[in-house]
């Protein structure tokens, strides 16, 4: 897991291609030390980028994807290497784009299973840092044991969390943490998944939520609810946990070290006197039998190695049928609230889940009066209040928001629109604007600002905004057309 990221440096991978429904030709190359992605549209001398890579992602398994940074703020490269083919391509979901890519912002909430010590981002922002985005690349001793100086500052005295030592909910919590997704997360009230510190339950921070149909998983199953279905772990109970069979500072390499490795942990359990020797004594490797791997090893985030431990494996789990209108229902999440059931509801459609937008509006209107102080929550309500046209509770709830955090860009970009529809140009110029001033690379909202700029007469500042937001995705057609057919708004106003 040490290796999960790290400095580009320490994986460089050249290439050069060209992306045939884009026209867009891609390389990472060196430049003396530095790997450099670079991109260009030949059909057009003004798109084209050049980007210093700073970190890797991901072990090499199934591929790597870099990151790098732009003015502070935080990006992921559109193209990546895929280990099967041992080459480089486009990044999941932007295999048929037509047009050079958008800059891809990576929140904090993606690296906080990668990376160690991982940062807020600066406050009102997505992807901007102007300190380290996070303090340590992989997995460091911290992430399972808690917080290490504690132990250091008071000579060896306190003690830095032992995982096995804790009960099973806090010990569970620690692998939980960064290996299990569910369908749907939600943070619960006042918590940000990046303050969990090991020791603490996982519980307080993430509530997890699944389809409850079957088959209506869109995504592959993780290792934590497969274990949870096997009967080892049904039978055992809480005297089993991934420990059992995982030692989380070495992993067997080679399959004759991996069969005997695992098989010595299986009889510690199994231990009937005849038992090891009476069955199947010509093959040593237990998990070959009763822990196969699945189809799944080309996706992230999904198991490989089917932790059901069933007695006979039956066909890979991992490709269930995507469909919609399920009910969604926690797991591994004791104390889960109404609240936390209408945020998932809300996550869901936000994924695209449309069905599922009456119980997301319904969860959250039933249970308005107990959302004071719940900021995601509010914002939750009011986005759905103003889809069904009720802007007169959207902008009281973006209000209340921005009372309790004044940089909510949900909250500002939302309301600015409210304001920007009811006529209110310069009260949507002065929400905007400094919310763009933290957010350049966000062209969504470059393109509202600039447009209310253009109305309101000064064509000079829109000009300036969207030319600032093309600096991070020199690609993106719809910024430049408006930036040609600039002169043509401010007549449009009379
Ligand atoms: C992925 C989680 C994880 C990471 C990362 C990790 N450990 Fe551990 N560590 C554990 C677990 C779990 C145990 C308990 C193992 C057991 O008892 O089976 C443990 C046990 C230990 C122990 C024995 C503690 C005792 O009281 O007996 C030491 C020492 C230790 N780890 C040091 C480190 C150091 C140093 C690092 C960083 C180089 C590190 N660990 C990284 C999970 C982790
Ligand atoms: C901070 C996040 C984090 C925590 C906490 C964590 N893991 Fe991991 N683990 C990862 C990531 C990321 C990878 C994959 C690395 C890669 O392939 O890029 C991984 C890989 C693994 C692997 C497969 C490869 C290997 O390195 O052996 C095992 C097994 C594993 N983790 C077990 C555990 C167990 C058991 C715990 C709890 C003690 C745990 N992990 C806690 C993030 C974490
Ligand atoms: C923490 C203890 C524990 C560990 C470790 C463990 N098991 Fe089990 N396992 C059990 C218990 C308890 C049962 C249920 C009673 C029984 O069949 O013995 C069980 C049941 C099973 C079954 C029967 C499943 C069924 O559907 O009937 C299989 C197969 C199995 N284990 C294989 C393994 C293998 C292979 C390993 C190692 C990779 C392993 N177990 C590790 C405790 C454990
Ligand atoms: C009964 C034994 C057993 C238990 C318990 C167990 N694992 Fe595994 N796990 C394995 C085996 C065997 C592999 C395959 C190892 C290999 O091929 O290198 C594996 C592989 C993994 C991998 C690598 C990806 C994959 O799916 O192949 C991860 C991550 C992982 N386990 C996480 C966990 C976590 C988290 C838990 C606790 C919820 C857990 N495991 C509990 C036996 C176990
Ligand atoms: C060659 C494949 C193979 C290997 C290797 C293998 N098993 Fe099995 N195992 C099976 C099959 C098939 C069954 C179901 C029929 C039976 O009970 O023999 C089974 C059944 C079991 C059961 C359930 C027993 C019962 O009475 O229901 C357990 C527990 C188990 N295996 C554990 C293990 C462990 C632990 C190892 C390694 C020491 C192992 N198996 C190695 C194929 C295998
Ligand atoms: C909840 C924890 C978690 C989050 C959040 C997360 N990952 Fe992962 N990721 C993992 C784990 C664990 C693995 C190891 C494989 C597995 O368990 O499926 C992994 C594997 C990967 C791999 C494959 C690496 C390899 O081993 O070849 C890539 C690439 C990756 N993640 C990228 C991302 C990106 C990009 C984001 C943010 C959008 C992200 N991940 C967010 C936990 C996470």
């Amino acid at each position: 897991m040490a290796n999960a990221s790290g400095l580009a440096a320490e994986r460089l991978k050249t290439g050069a291609f060209e992306h045939k429904p884009s026209g867009v030709k891609y390389s990472l190359s060196l430049e003396g030390s530095q790997l450099m992605l670079t991109y260009q549209d030949p059909k057009d001398p003004e798109i084209a980028a050049s980007r210093k890579l700073e970190y890797f992602l991901g072990s090499g398994h199934l591929g790597l994807t870099y990151l790098y940074s732009l003015n502070d703020y935080l990006f992921e490269s559109p193209i990546a290497y895929y280990s099967a083919s041992q080459s480089l391509d486009m990044k999941p979901g932007l295999e048929s784009m037509k047009q050079a890519p958008p800059a891809l912002p990576v929140q904090a909430e993606c690296l906080r299973c990668h990376m160690s010590a991982v940062q807020h981002s600066d406050s009102g922002t997505i992807n901007r840092y102007r300190g380290l985005p996070f303090l340590h690349a992989g997995i460091t001793c911290e992430s399972c044991h808690g917080d290490t100086r504690q132990h250091l500052v008071t000579g060896g005295k306190a003690l830095v969390v032992n995982p096995s030592k804790l009960n099973a909910r806090l010990r569970d919590s620690v692998c939980i943490s960064c290996h299990l997704e569910g369908d749907i997360s939600v943070e619960r009230a006042g918590h940000s998944a990046l303050d969990f510190k090991a020791g603490d339950p996982i519980s307080d921070y993430l509530a997890y939520f699944v389809y409850s149909g079957q088959g209506a998983t869109k995504r592959g199953v993780s290792e934590v609810e497969q274990l949870s279905l096997s009967m080892c772990k049904q039978t055992s109970g809480d005297a089993m946990s991934c420990m059992s069979c995982h030692d989380p500072h070495y992993t067997p390499i080679g399959p004759r070290e991996q069969a005997a490795f695992y098989r010595k942990k299986c009889l510690a359990c199994h231990t009937g006197a005849t038992f090891a020797t009476a069955h199947h004594p010509g093959d040593p490797d237990c998990t070959g039998c009763h822990m196969k791997r699945t189809g799944a090893e080309n996706i992230p985030h999904v198991a490989w190695t089917d932790h059901r431990i069933l007695k006979y494996p039956e066909a890979p789990i991992a490709t269930a049928n995507p469909s919609s209108g399920d009910a969604l229902v926690p797991v591994f999440s004791p104390g889960t609230t109404r609240r936390d059931v209408a945020l998932a509801y809300y996550n869901a459609l936000l994924e695209g889940n449309f069905a599922l937008e009456p119980k997301a509006y319904e969860g959250l209107e039933a249970i308005k009066p107990e959302l004071s102080g719940d900021k995601n929550a509010l914002a939750a309500l009011g986005i759905l209040s103003e889809e069904r046209g009720d802007y007169k509770q959207a902008q009281e709830l973006f209000q209340e928001v921005l009372k309790l955090d004044p940089r909510n860009l949900i909250a500002i970009s939302n309301l600015g629109t409210l304001l920007a529809k009811s006529g209110d140009l310069q009260g949507a110029i002065a929400l905007w604007r400094p919310a763009f001033e933290r957010n350049e690379d966000v062209a969504g909202l470059a393109k509202n600002l600039a447009q209310v700029e253009c109305i309101a007469g000064d064509t000079a500042a829109a000009r300036a905004t969207l030319q600032k937001t093309l600096q991070y995705s020199p690609g993106l057609r719809d910024v430049r057309q408006m930036l040609t057919h600039l002169p043509a708004c401010a007549t449009q106003k009379q």
